[in-house]
């Protein structure tokens, strides 16, 4: 009999027989109030019927039309239809299956757009699997340890992740930046460095937001040194935040924003947005792939964003993700040393009595979570961050109803 590898590993013993809105119904009948949204991708709900209803009538025309083939019209109306929601500027758009792909698109195209070999990446970031995309990941040696060797040329610079350094958000930004300049003057001489890869909030690192002038000092350097800034919104993008995108917060200029998990509502879709005048630096025939840009997952991305503009939800992440982190910290308790977020990304912070990273009681905390209905994940390098992230159509009474599951929880510790 065959078996499922035990490389993979699960956060909760649940098997999902199906998901409506912001619930997931197991196989043995049980109803789990979703706050993982497969971590963050069914931002429109499980199985929304819009959703849907696009993704069975593409079933029935023509579910693989290859790209690098033939062209197939959803790919050709997601791309129209994505201009009305990209950043000014960004108005070229290449598509791919995951996540960790759509990085290697942007690591491919910066150095061929500027023939520099070097990237910076800041620490905490997370960027996916592959081997590019684990070498730009510094959110915890497990996503590259036993994988060496990885890929040369990238360099790490630090986030401004000021609870960590015990500082003021002031304090980190200005080492962040001096750091920074610290780097590209001892590691990667500017004249060798392609771009700056940086998440909006790290994700996967713990859900620390940047900040502005963090933003706009790195904006300011690859103006200065021509190098380019790729915004990772892979988590961020698609109204997570409260904003379209997650860097829109930060009054920041994007020359790449990679996409993925929030566009096409859990069907395998992701890309990179440029500007036409830089992705025309990419070499020809460079890009592409046997999925990229399957057609059920391009209309059903395109159903996701009609749904994220008629039902308000970026609007109603806002809203509700303020609900979430007030409710958040009201309930923390001395268990807790931080809670922090964005629009509905919110990671409550489990430390020991001295300050310390406190692993266990995180991982319990989720535990007795999904045993009281409550799904949630842990990030954070230590694993001691409890993350929420909804569904953006999450409601006010869902909010209400996880921060009470939260509540008692939190006083079983
Ligand atoms: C910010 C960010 N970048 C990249 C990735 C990698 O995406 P994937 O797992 O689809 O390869 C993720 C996944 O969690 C992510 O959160």
């Amino acid at each position: 009999m065959t078996a499922l590898s035990p490389v993979l590993k699960q956060a909760t013993p649940i098997t999902v027989d199906h998901g409506e809105g912001c619930y997931l119904y197991a196989t043995d009948g049980r109803r789990y109030l979703d706050f993982t949204a497969g971590i963050g991708v069914t931002s429109t709900g499980h199985c929304h019927p819009r959703v849907v209803e696009a993704a069975q009538q593409q079933i029935a025309s023509v579910i693989h039309a290859q790209y690098t083939t033939v062209m197939h019209k959803p790919l050709l109306a997601l791309t129209e239809r994505l201009g009305d929601v990209l950043p000014a500027g960004l108005d070229s758009v290449f598509f791919s299956n995951s996540g960790s792909e759509a990085i290697e698109a942007a690591l491919r195209l910066v150095r061929q757009a500027t023939g520099r070999p070097n990237v910076v990446v800041f620490h905490g970031g997370f960027h996916g699997r592959t081997v590019a995309a684990a070498t730009m990941t510094t959110s915890g040696t497990r996503f590259s340890a036993g994988f060496s060797p990885l890929m040369a040329g990238v360099h790490v610079a630090p986030f401004p992740t000021a609870y960590r350094y015990g500082w003021t958000e002031e304090q980190a930004t200005d080492f962040a930046l001096r750091e920074l300049d610290y780097l590209l003057t001892t590691l990667t001489s500017p004249a060798e460095t392609a771009a700056f890869f940086v998440e909006p909030v790290l994700g996967e690192g713990g859900y620390i937001p940047g900040n502005t002038r963090f933003f706009q000092g790195l904006r300011e350097r690859a103006d200065r040194h021509g190098i380019l800034l790729v915004f990772d919104e892979i988590q961020t993008g698609f109204g997570r935040t409260g904003k379209f995108f997650g860097h829109q917060h930060f009054d920041v200029r994007p020359d790449i924003i990679t996409i993925a998990k929030g566009l096409a509502s859990g069907f395998p879709l992701s890309g990179i947005a440029a500007s036409r005048e830089l992705m025309a630096k990419a070499w020809p025939g460079s890009q592409g792939g046997t999925y990229g840009g399957n057609a059920v997952a391009c209309a059903a991305a395109l159903a996701t964003i009609d749904v994220i503009e008629s039902e308000g939800l970026v609007d109603n992440a806002a809203e509700r993700g303020r609900q979430l982190l007030a409710g958040a910290r009201e309930r923390a308790t001395k268990a807790v040393g931080d809670v922090r977020g964005l629009g509905l990304l919110v990671g409550t912070e489990f430390t020991t009595p001295t300050g310390e990273p406190d692993t266990a009681t995180a991982a319990t905390a989720q535990r007795l979570a999904h045993e009281k209905g409550l799904l949630l994940l842990t990030c954070g390098a230590y694993s001691n961050v409890v993350r929420m992230i909804p569904p953006l159509i999450v409601t006010a009474d869902q909010v209400d109803e996880a921060l009470a599951i939260w509540s008692s929880v939190l006083d079983e510790l």
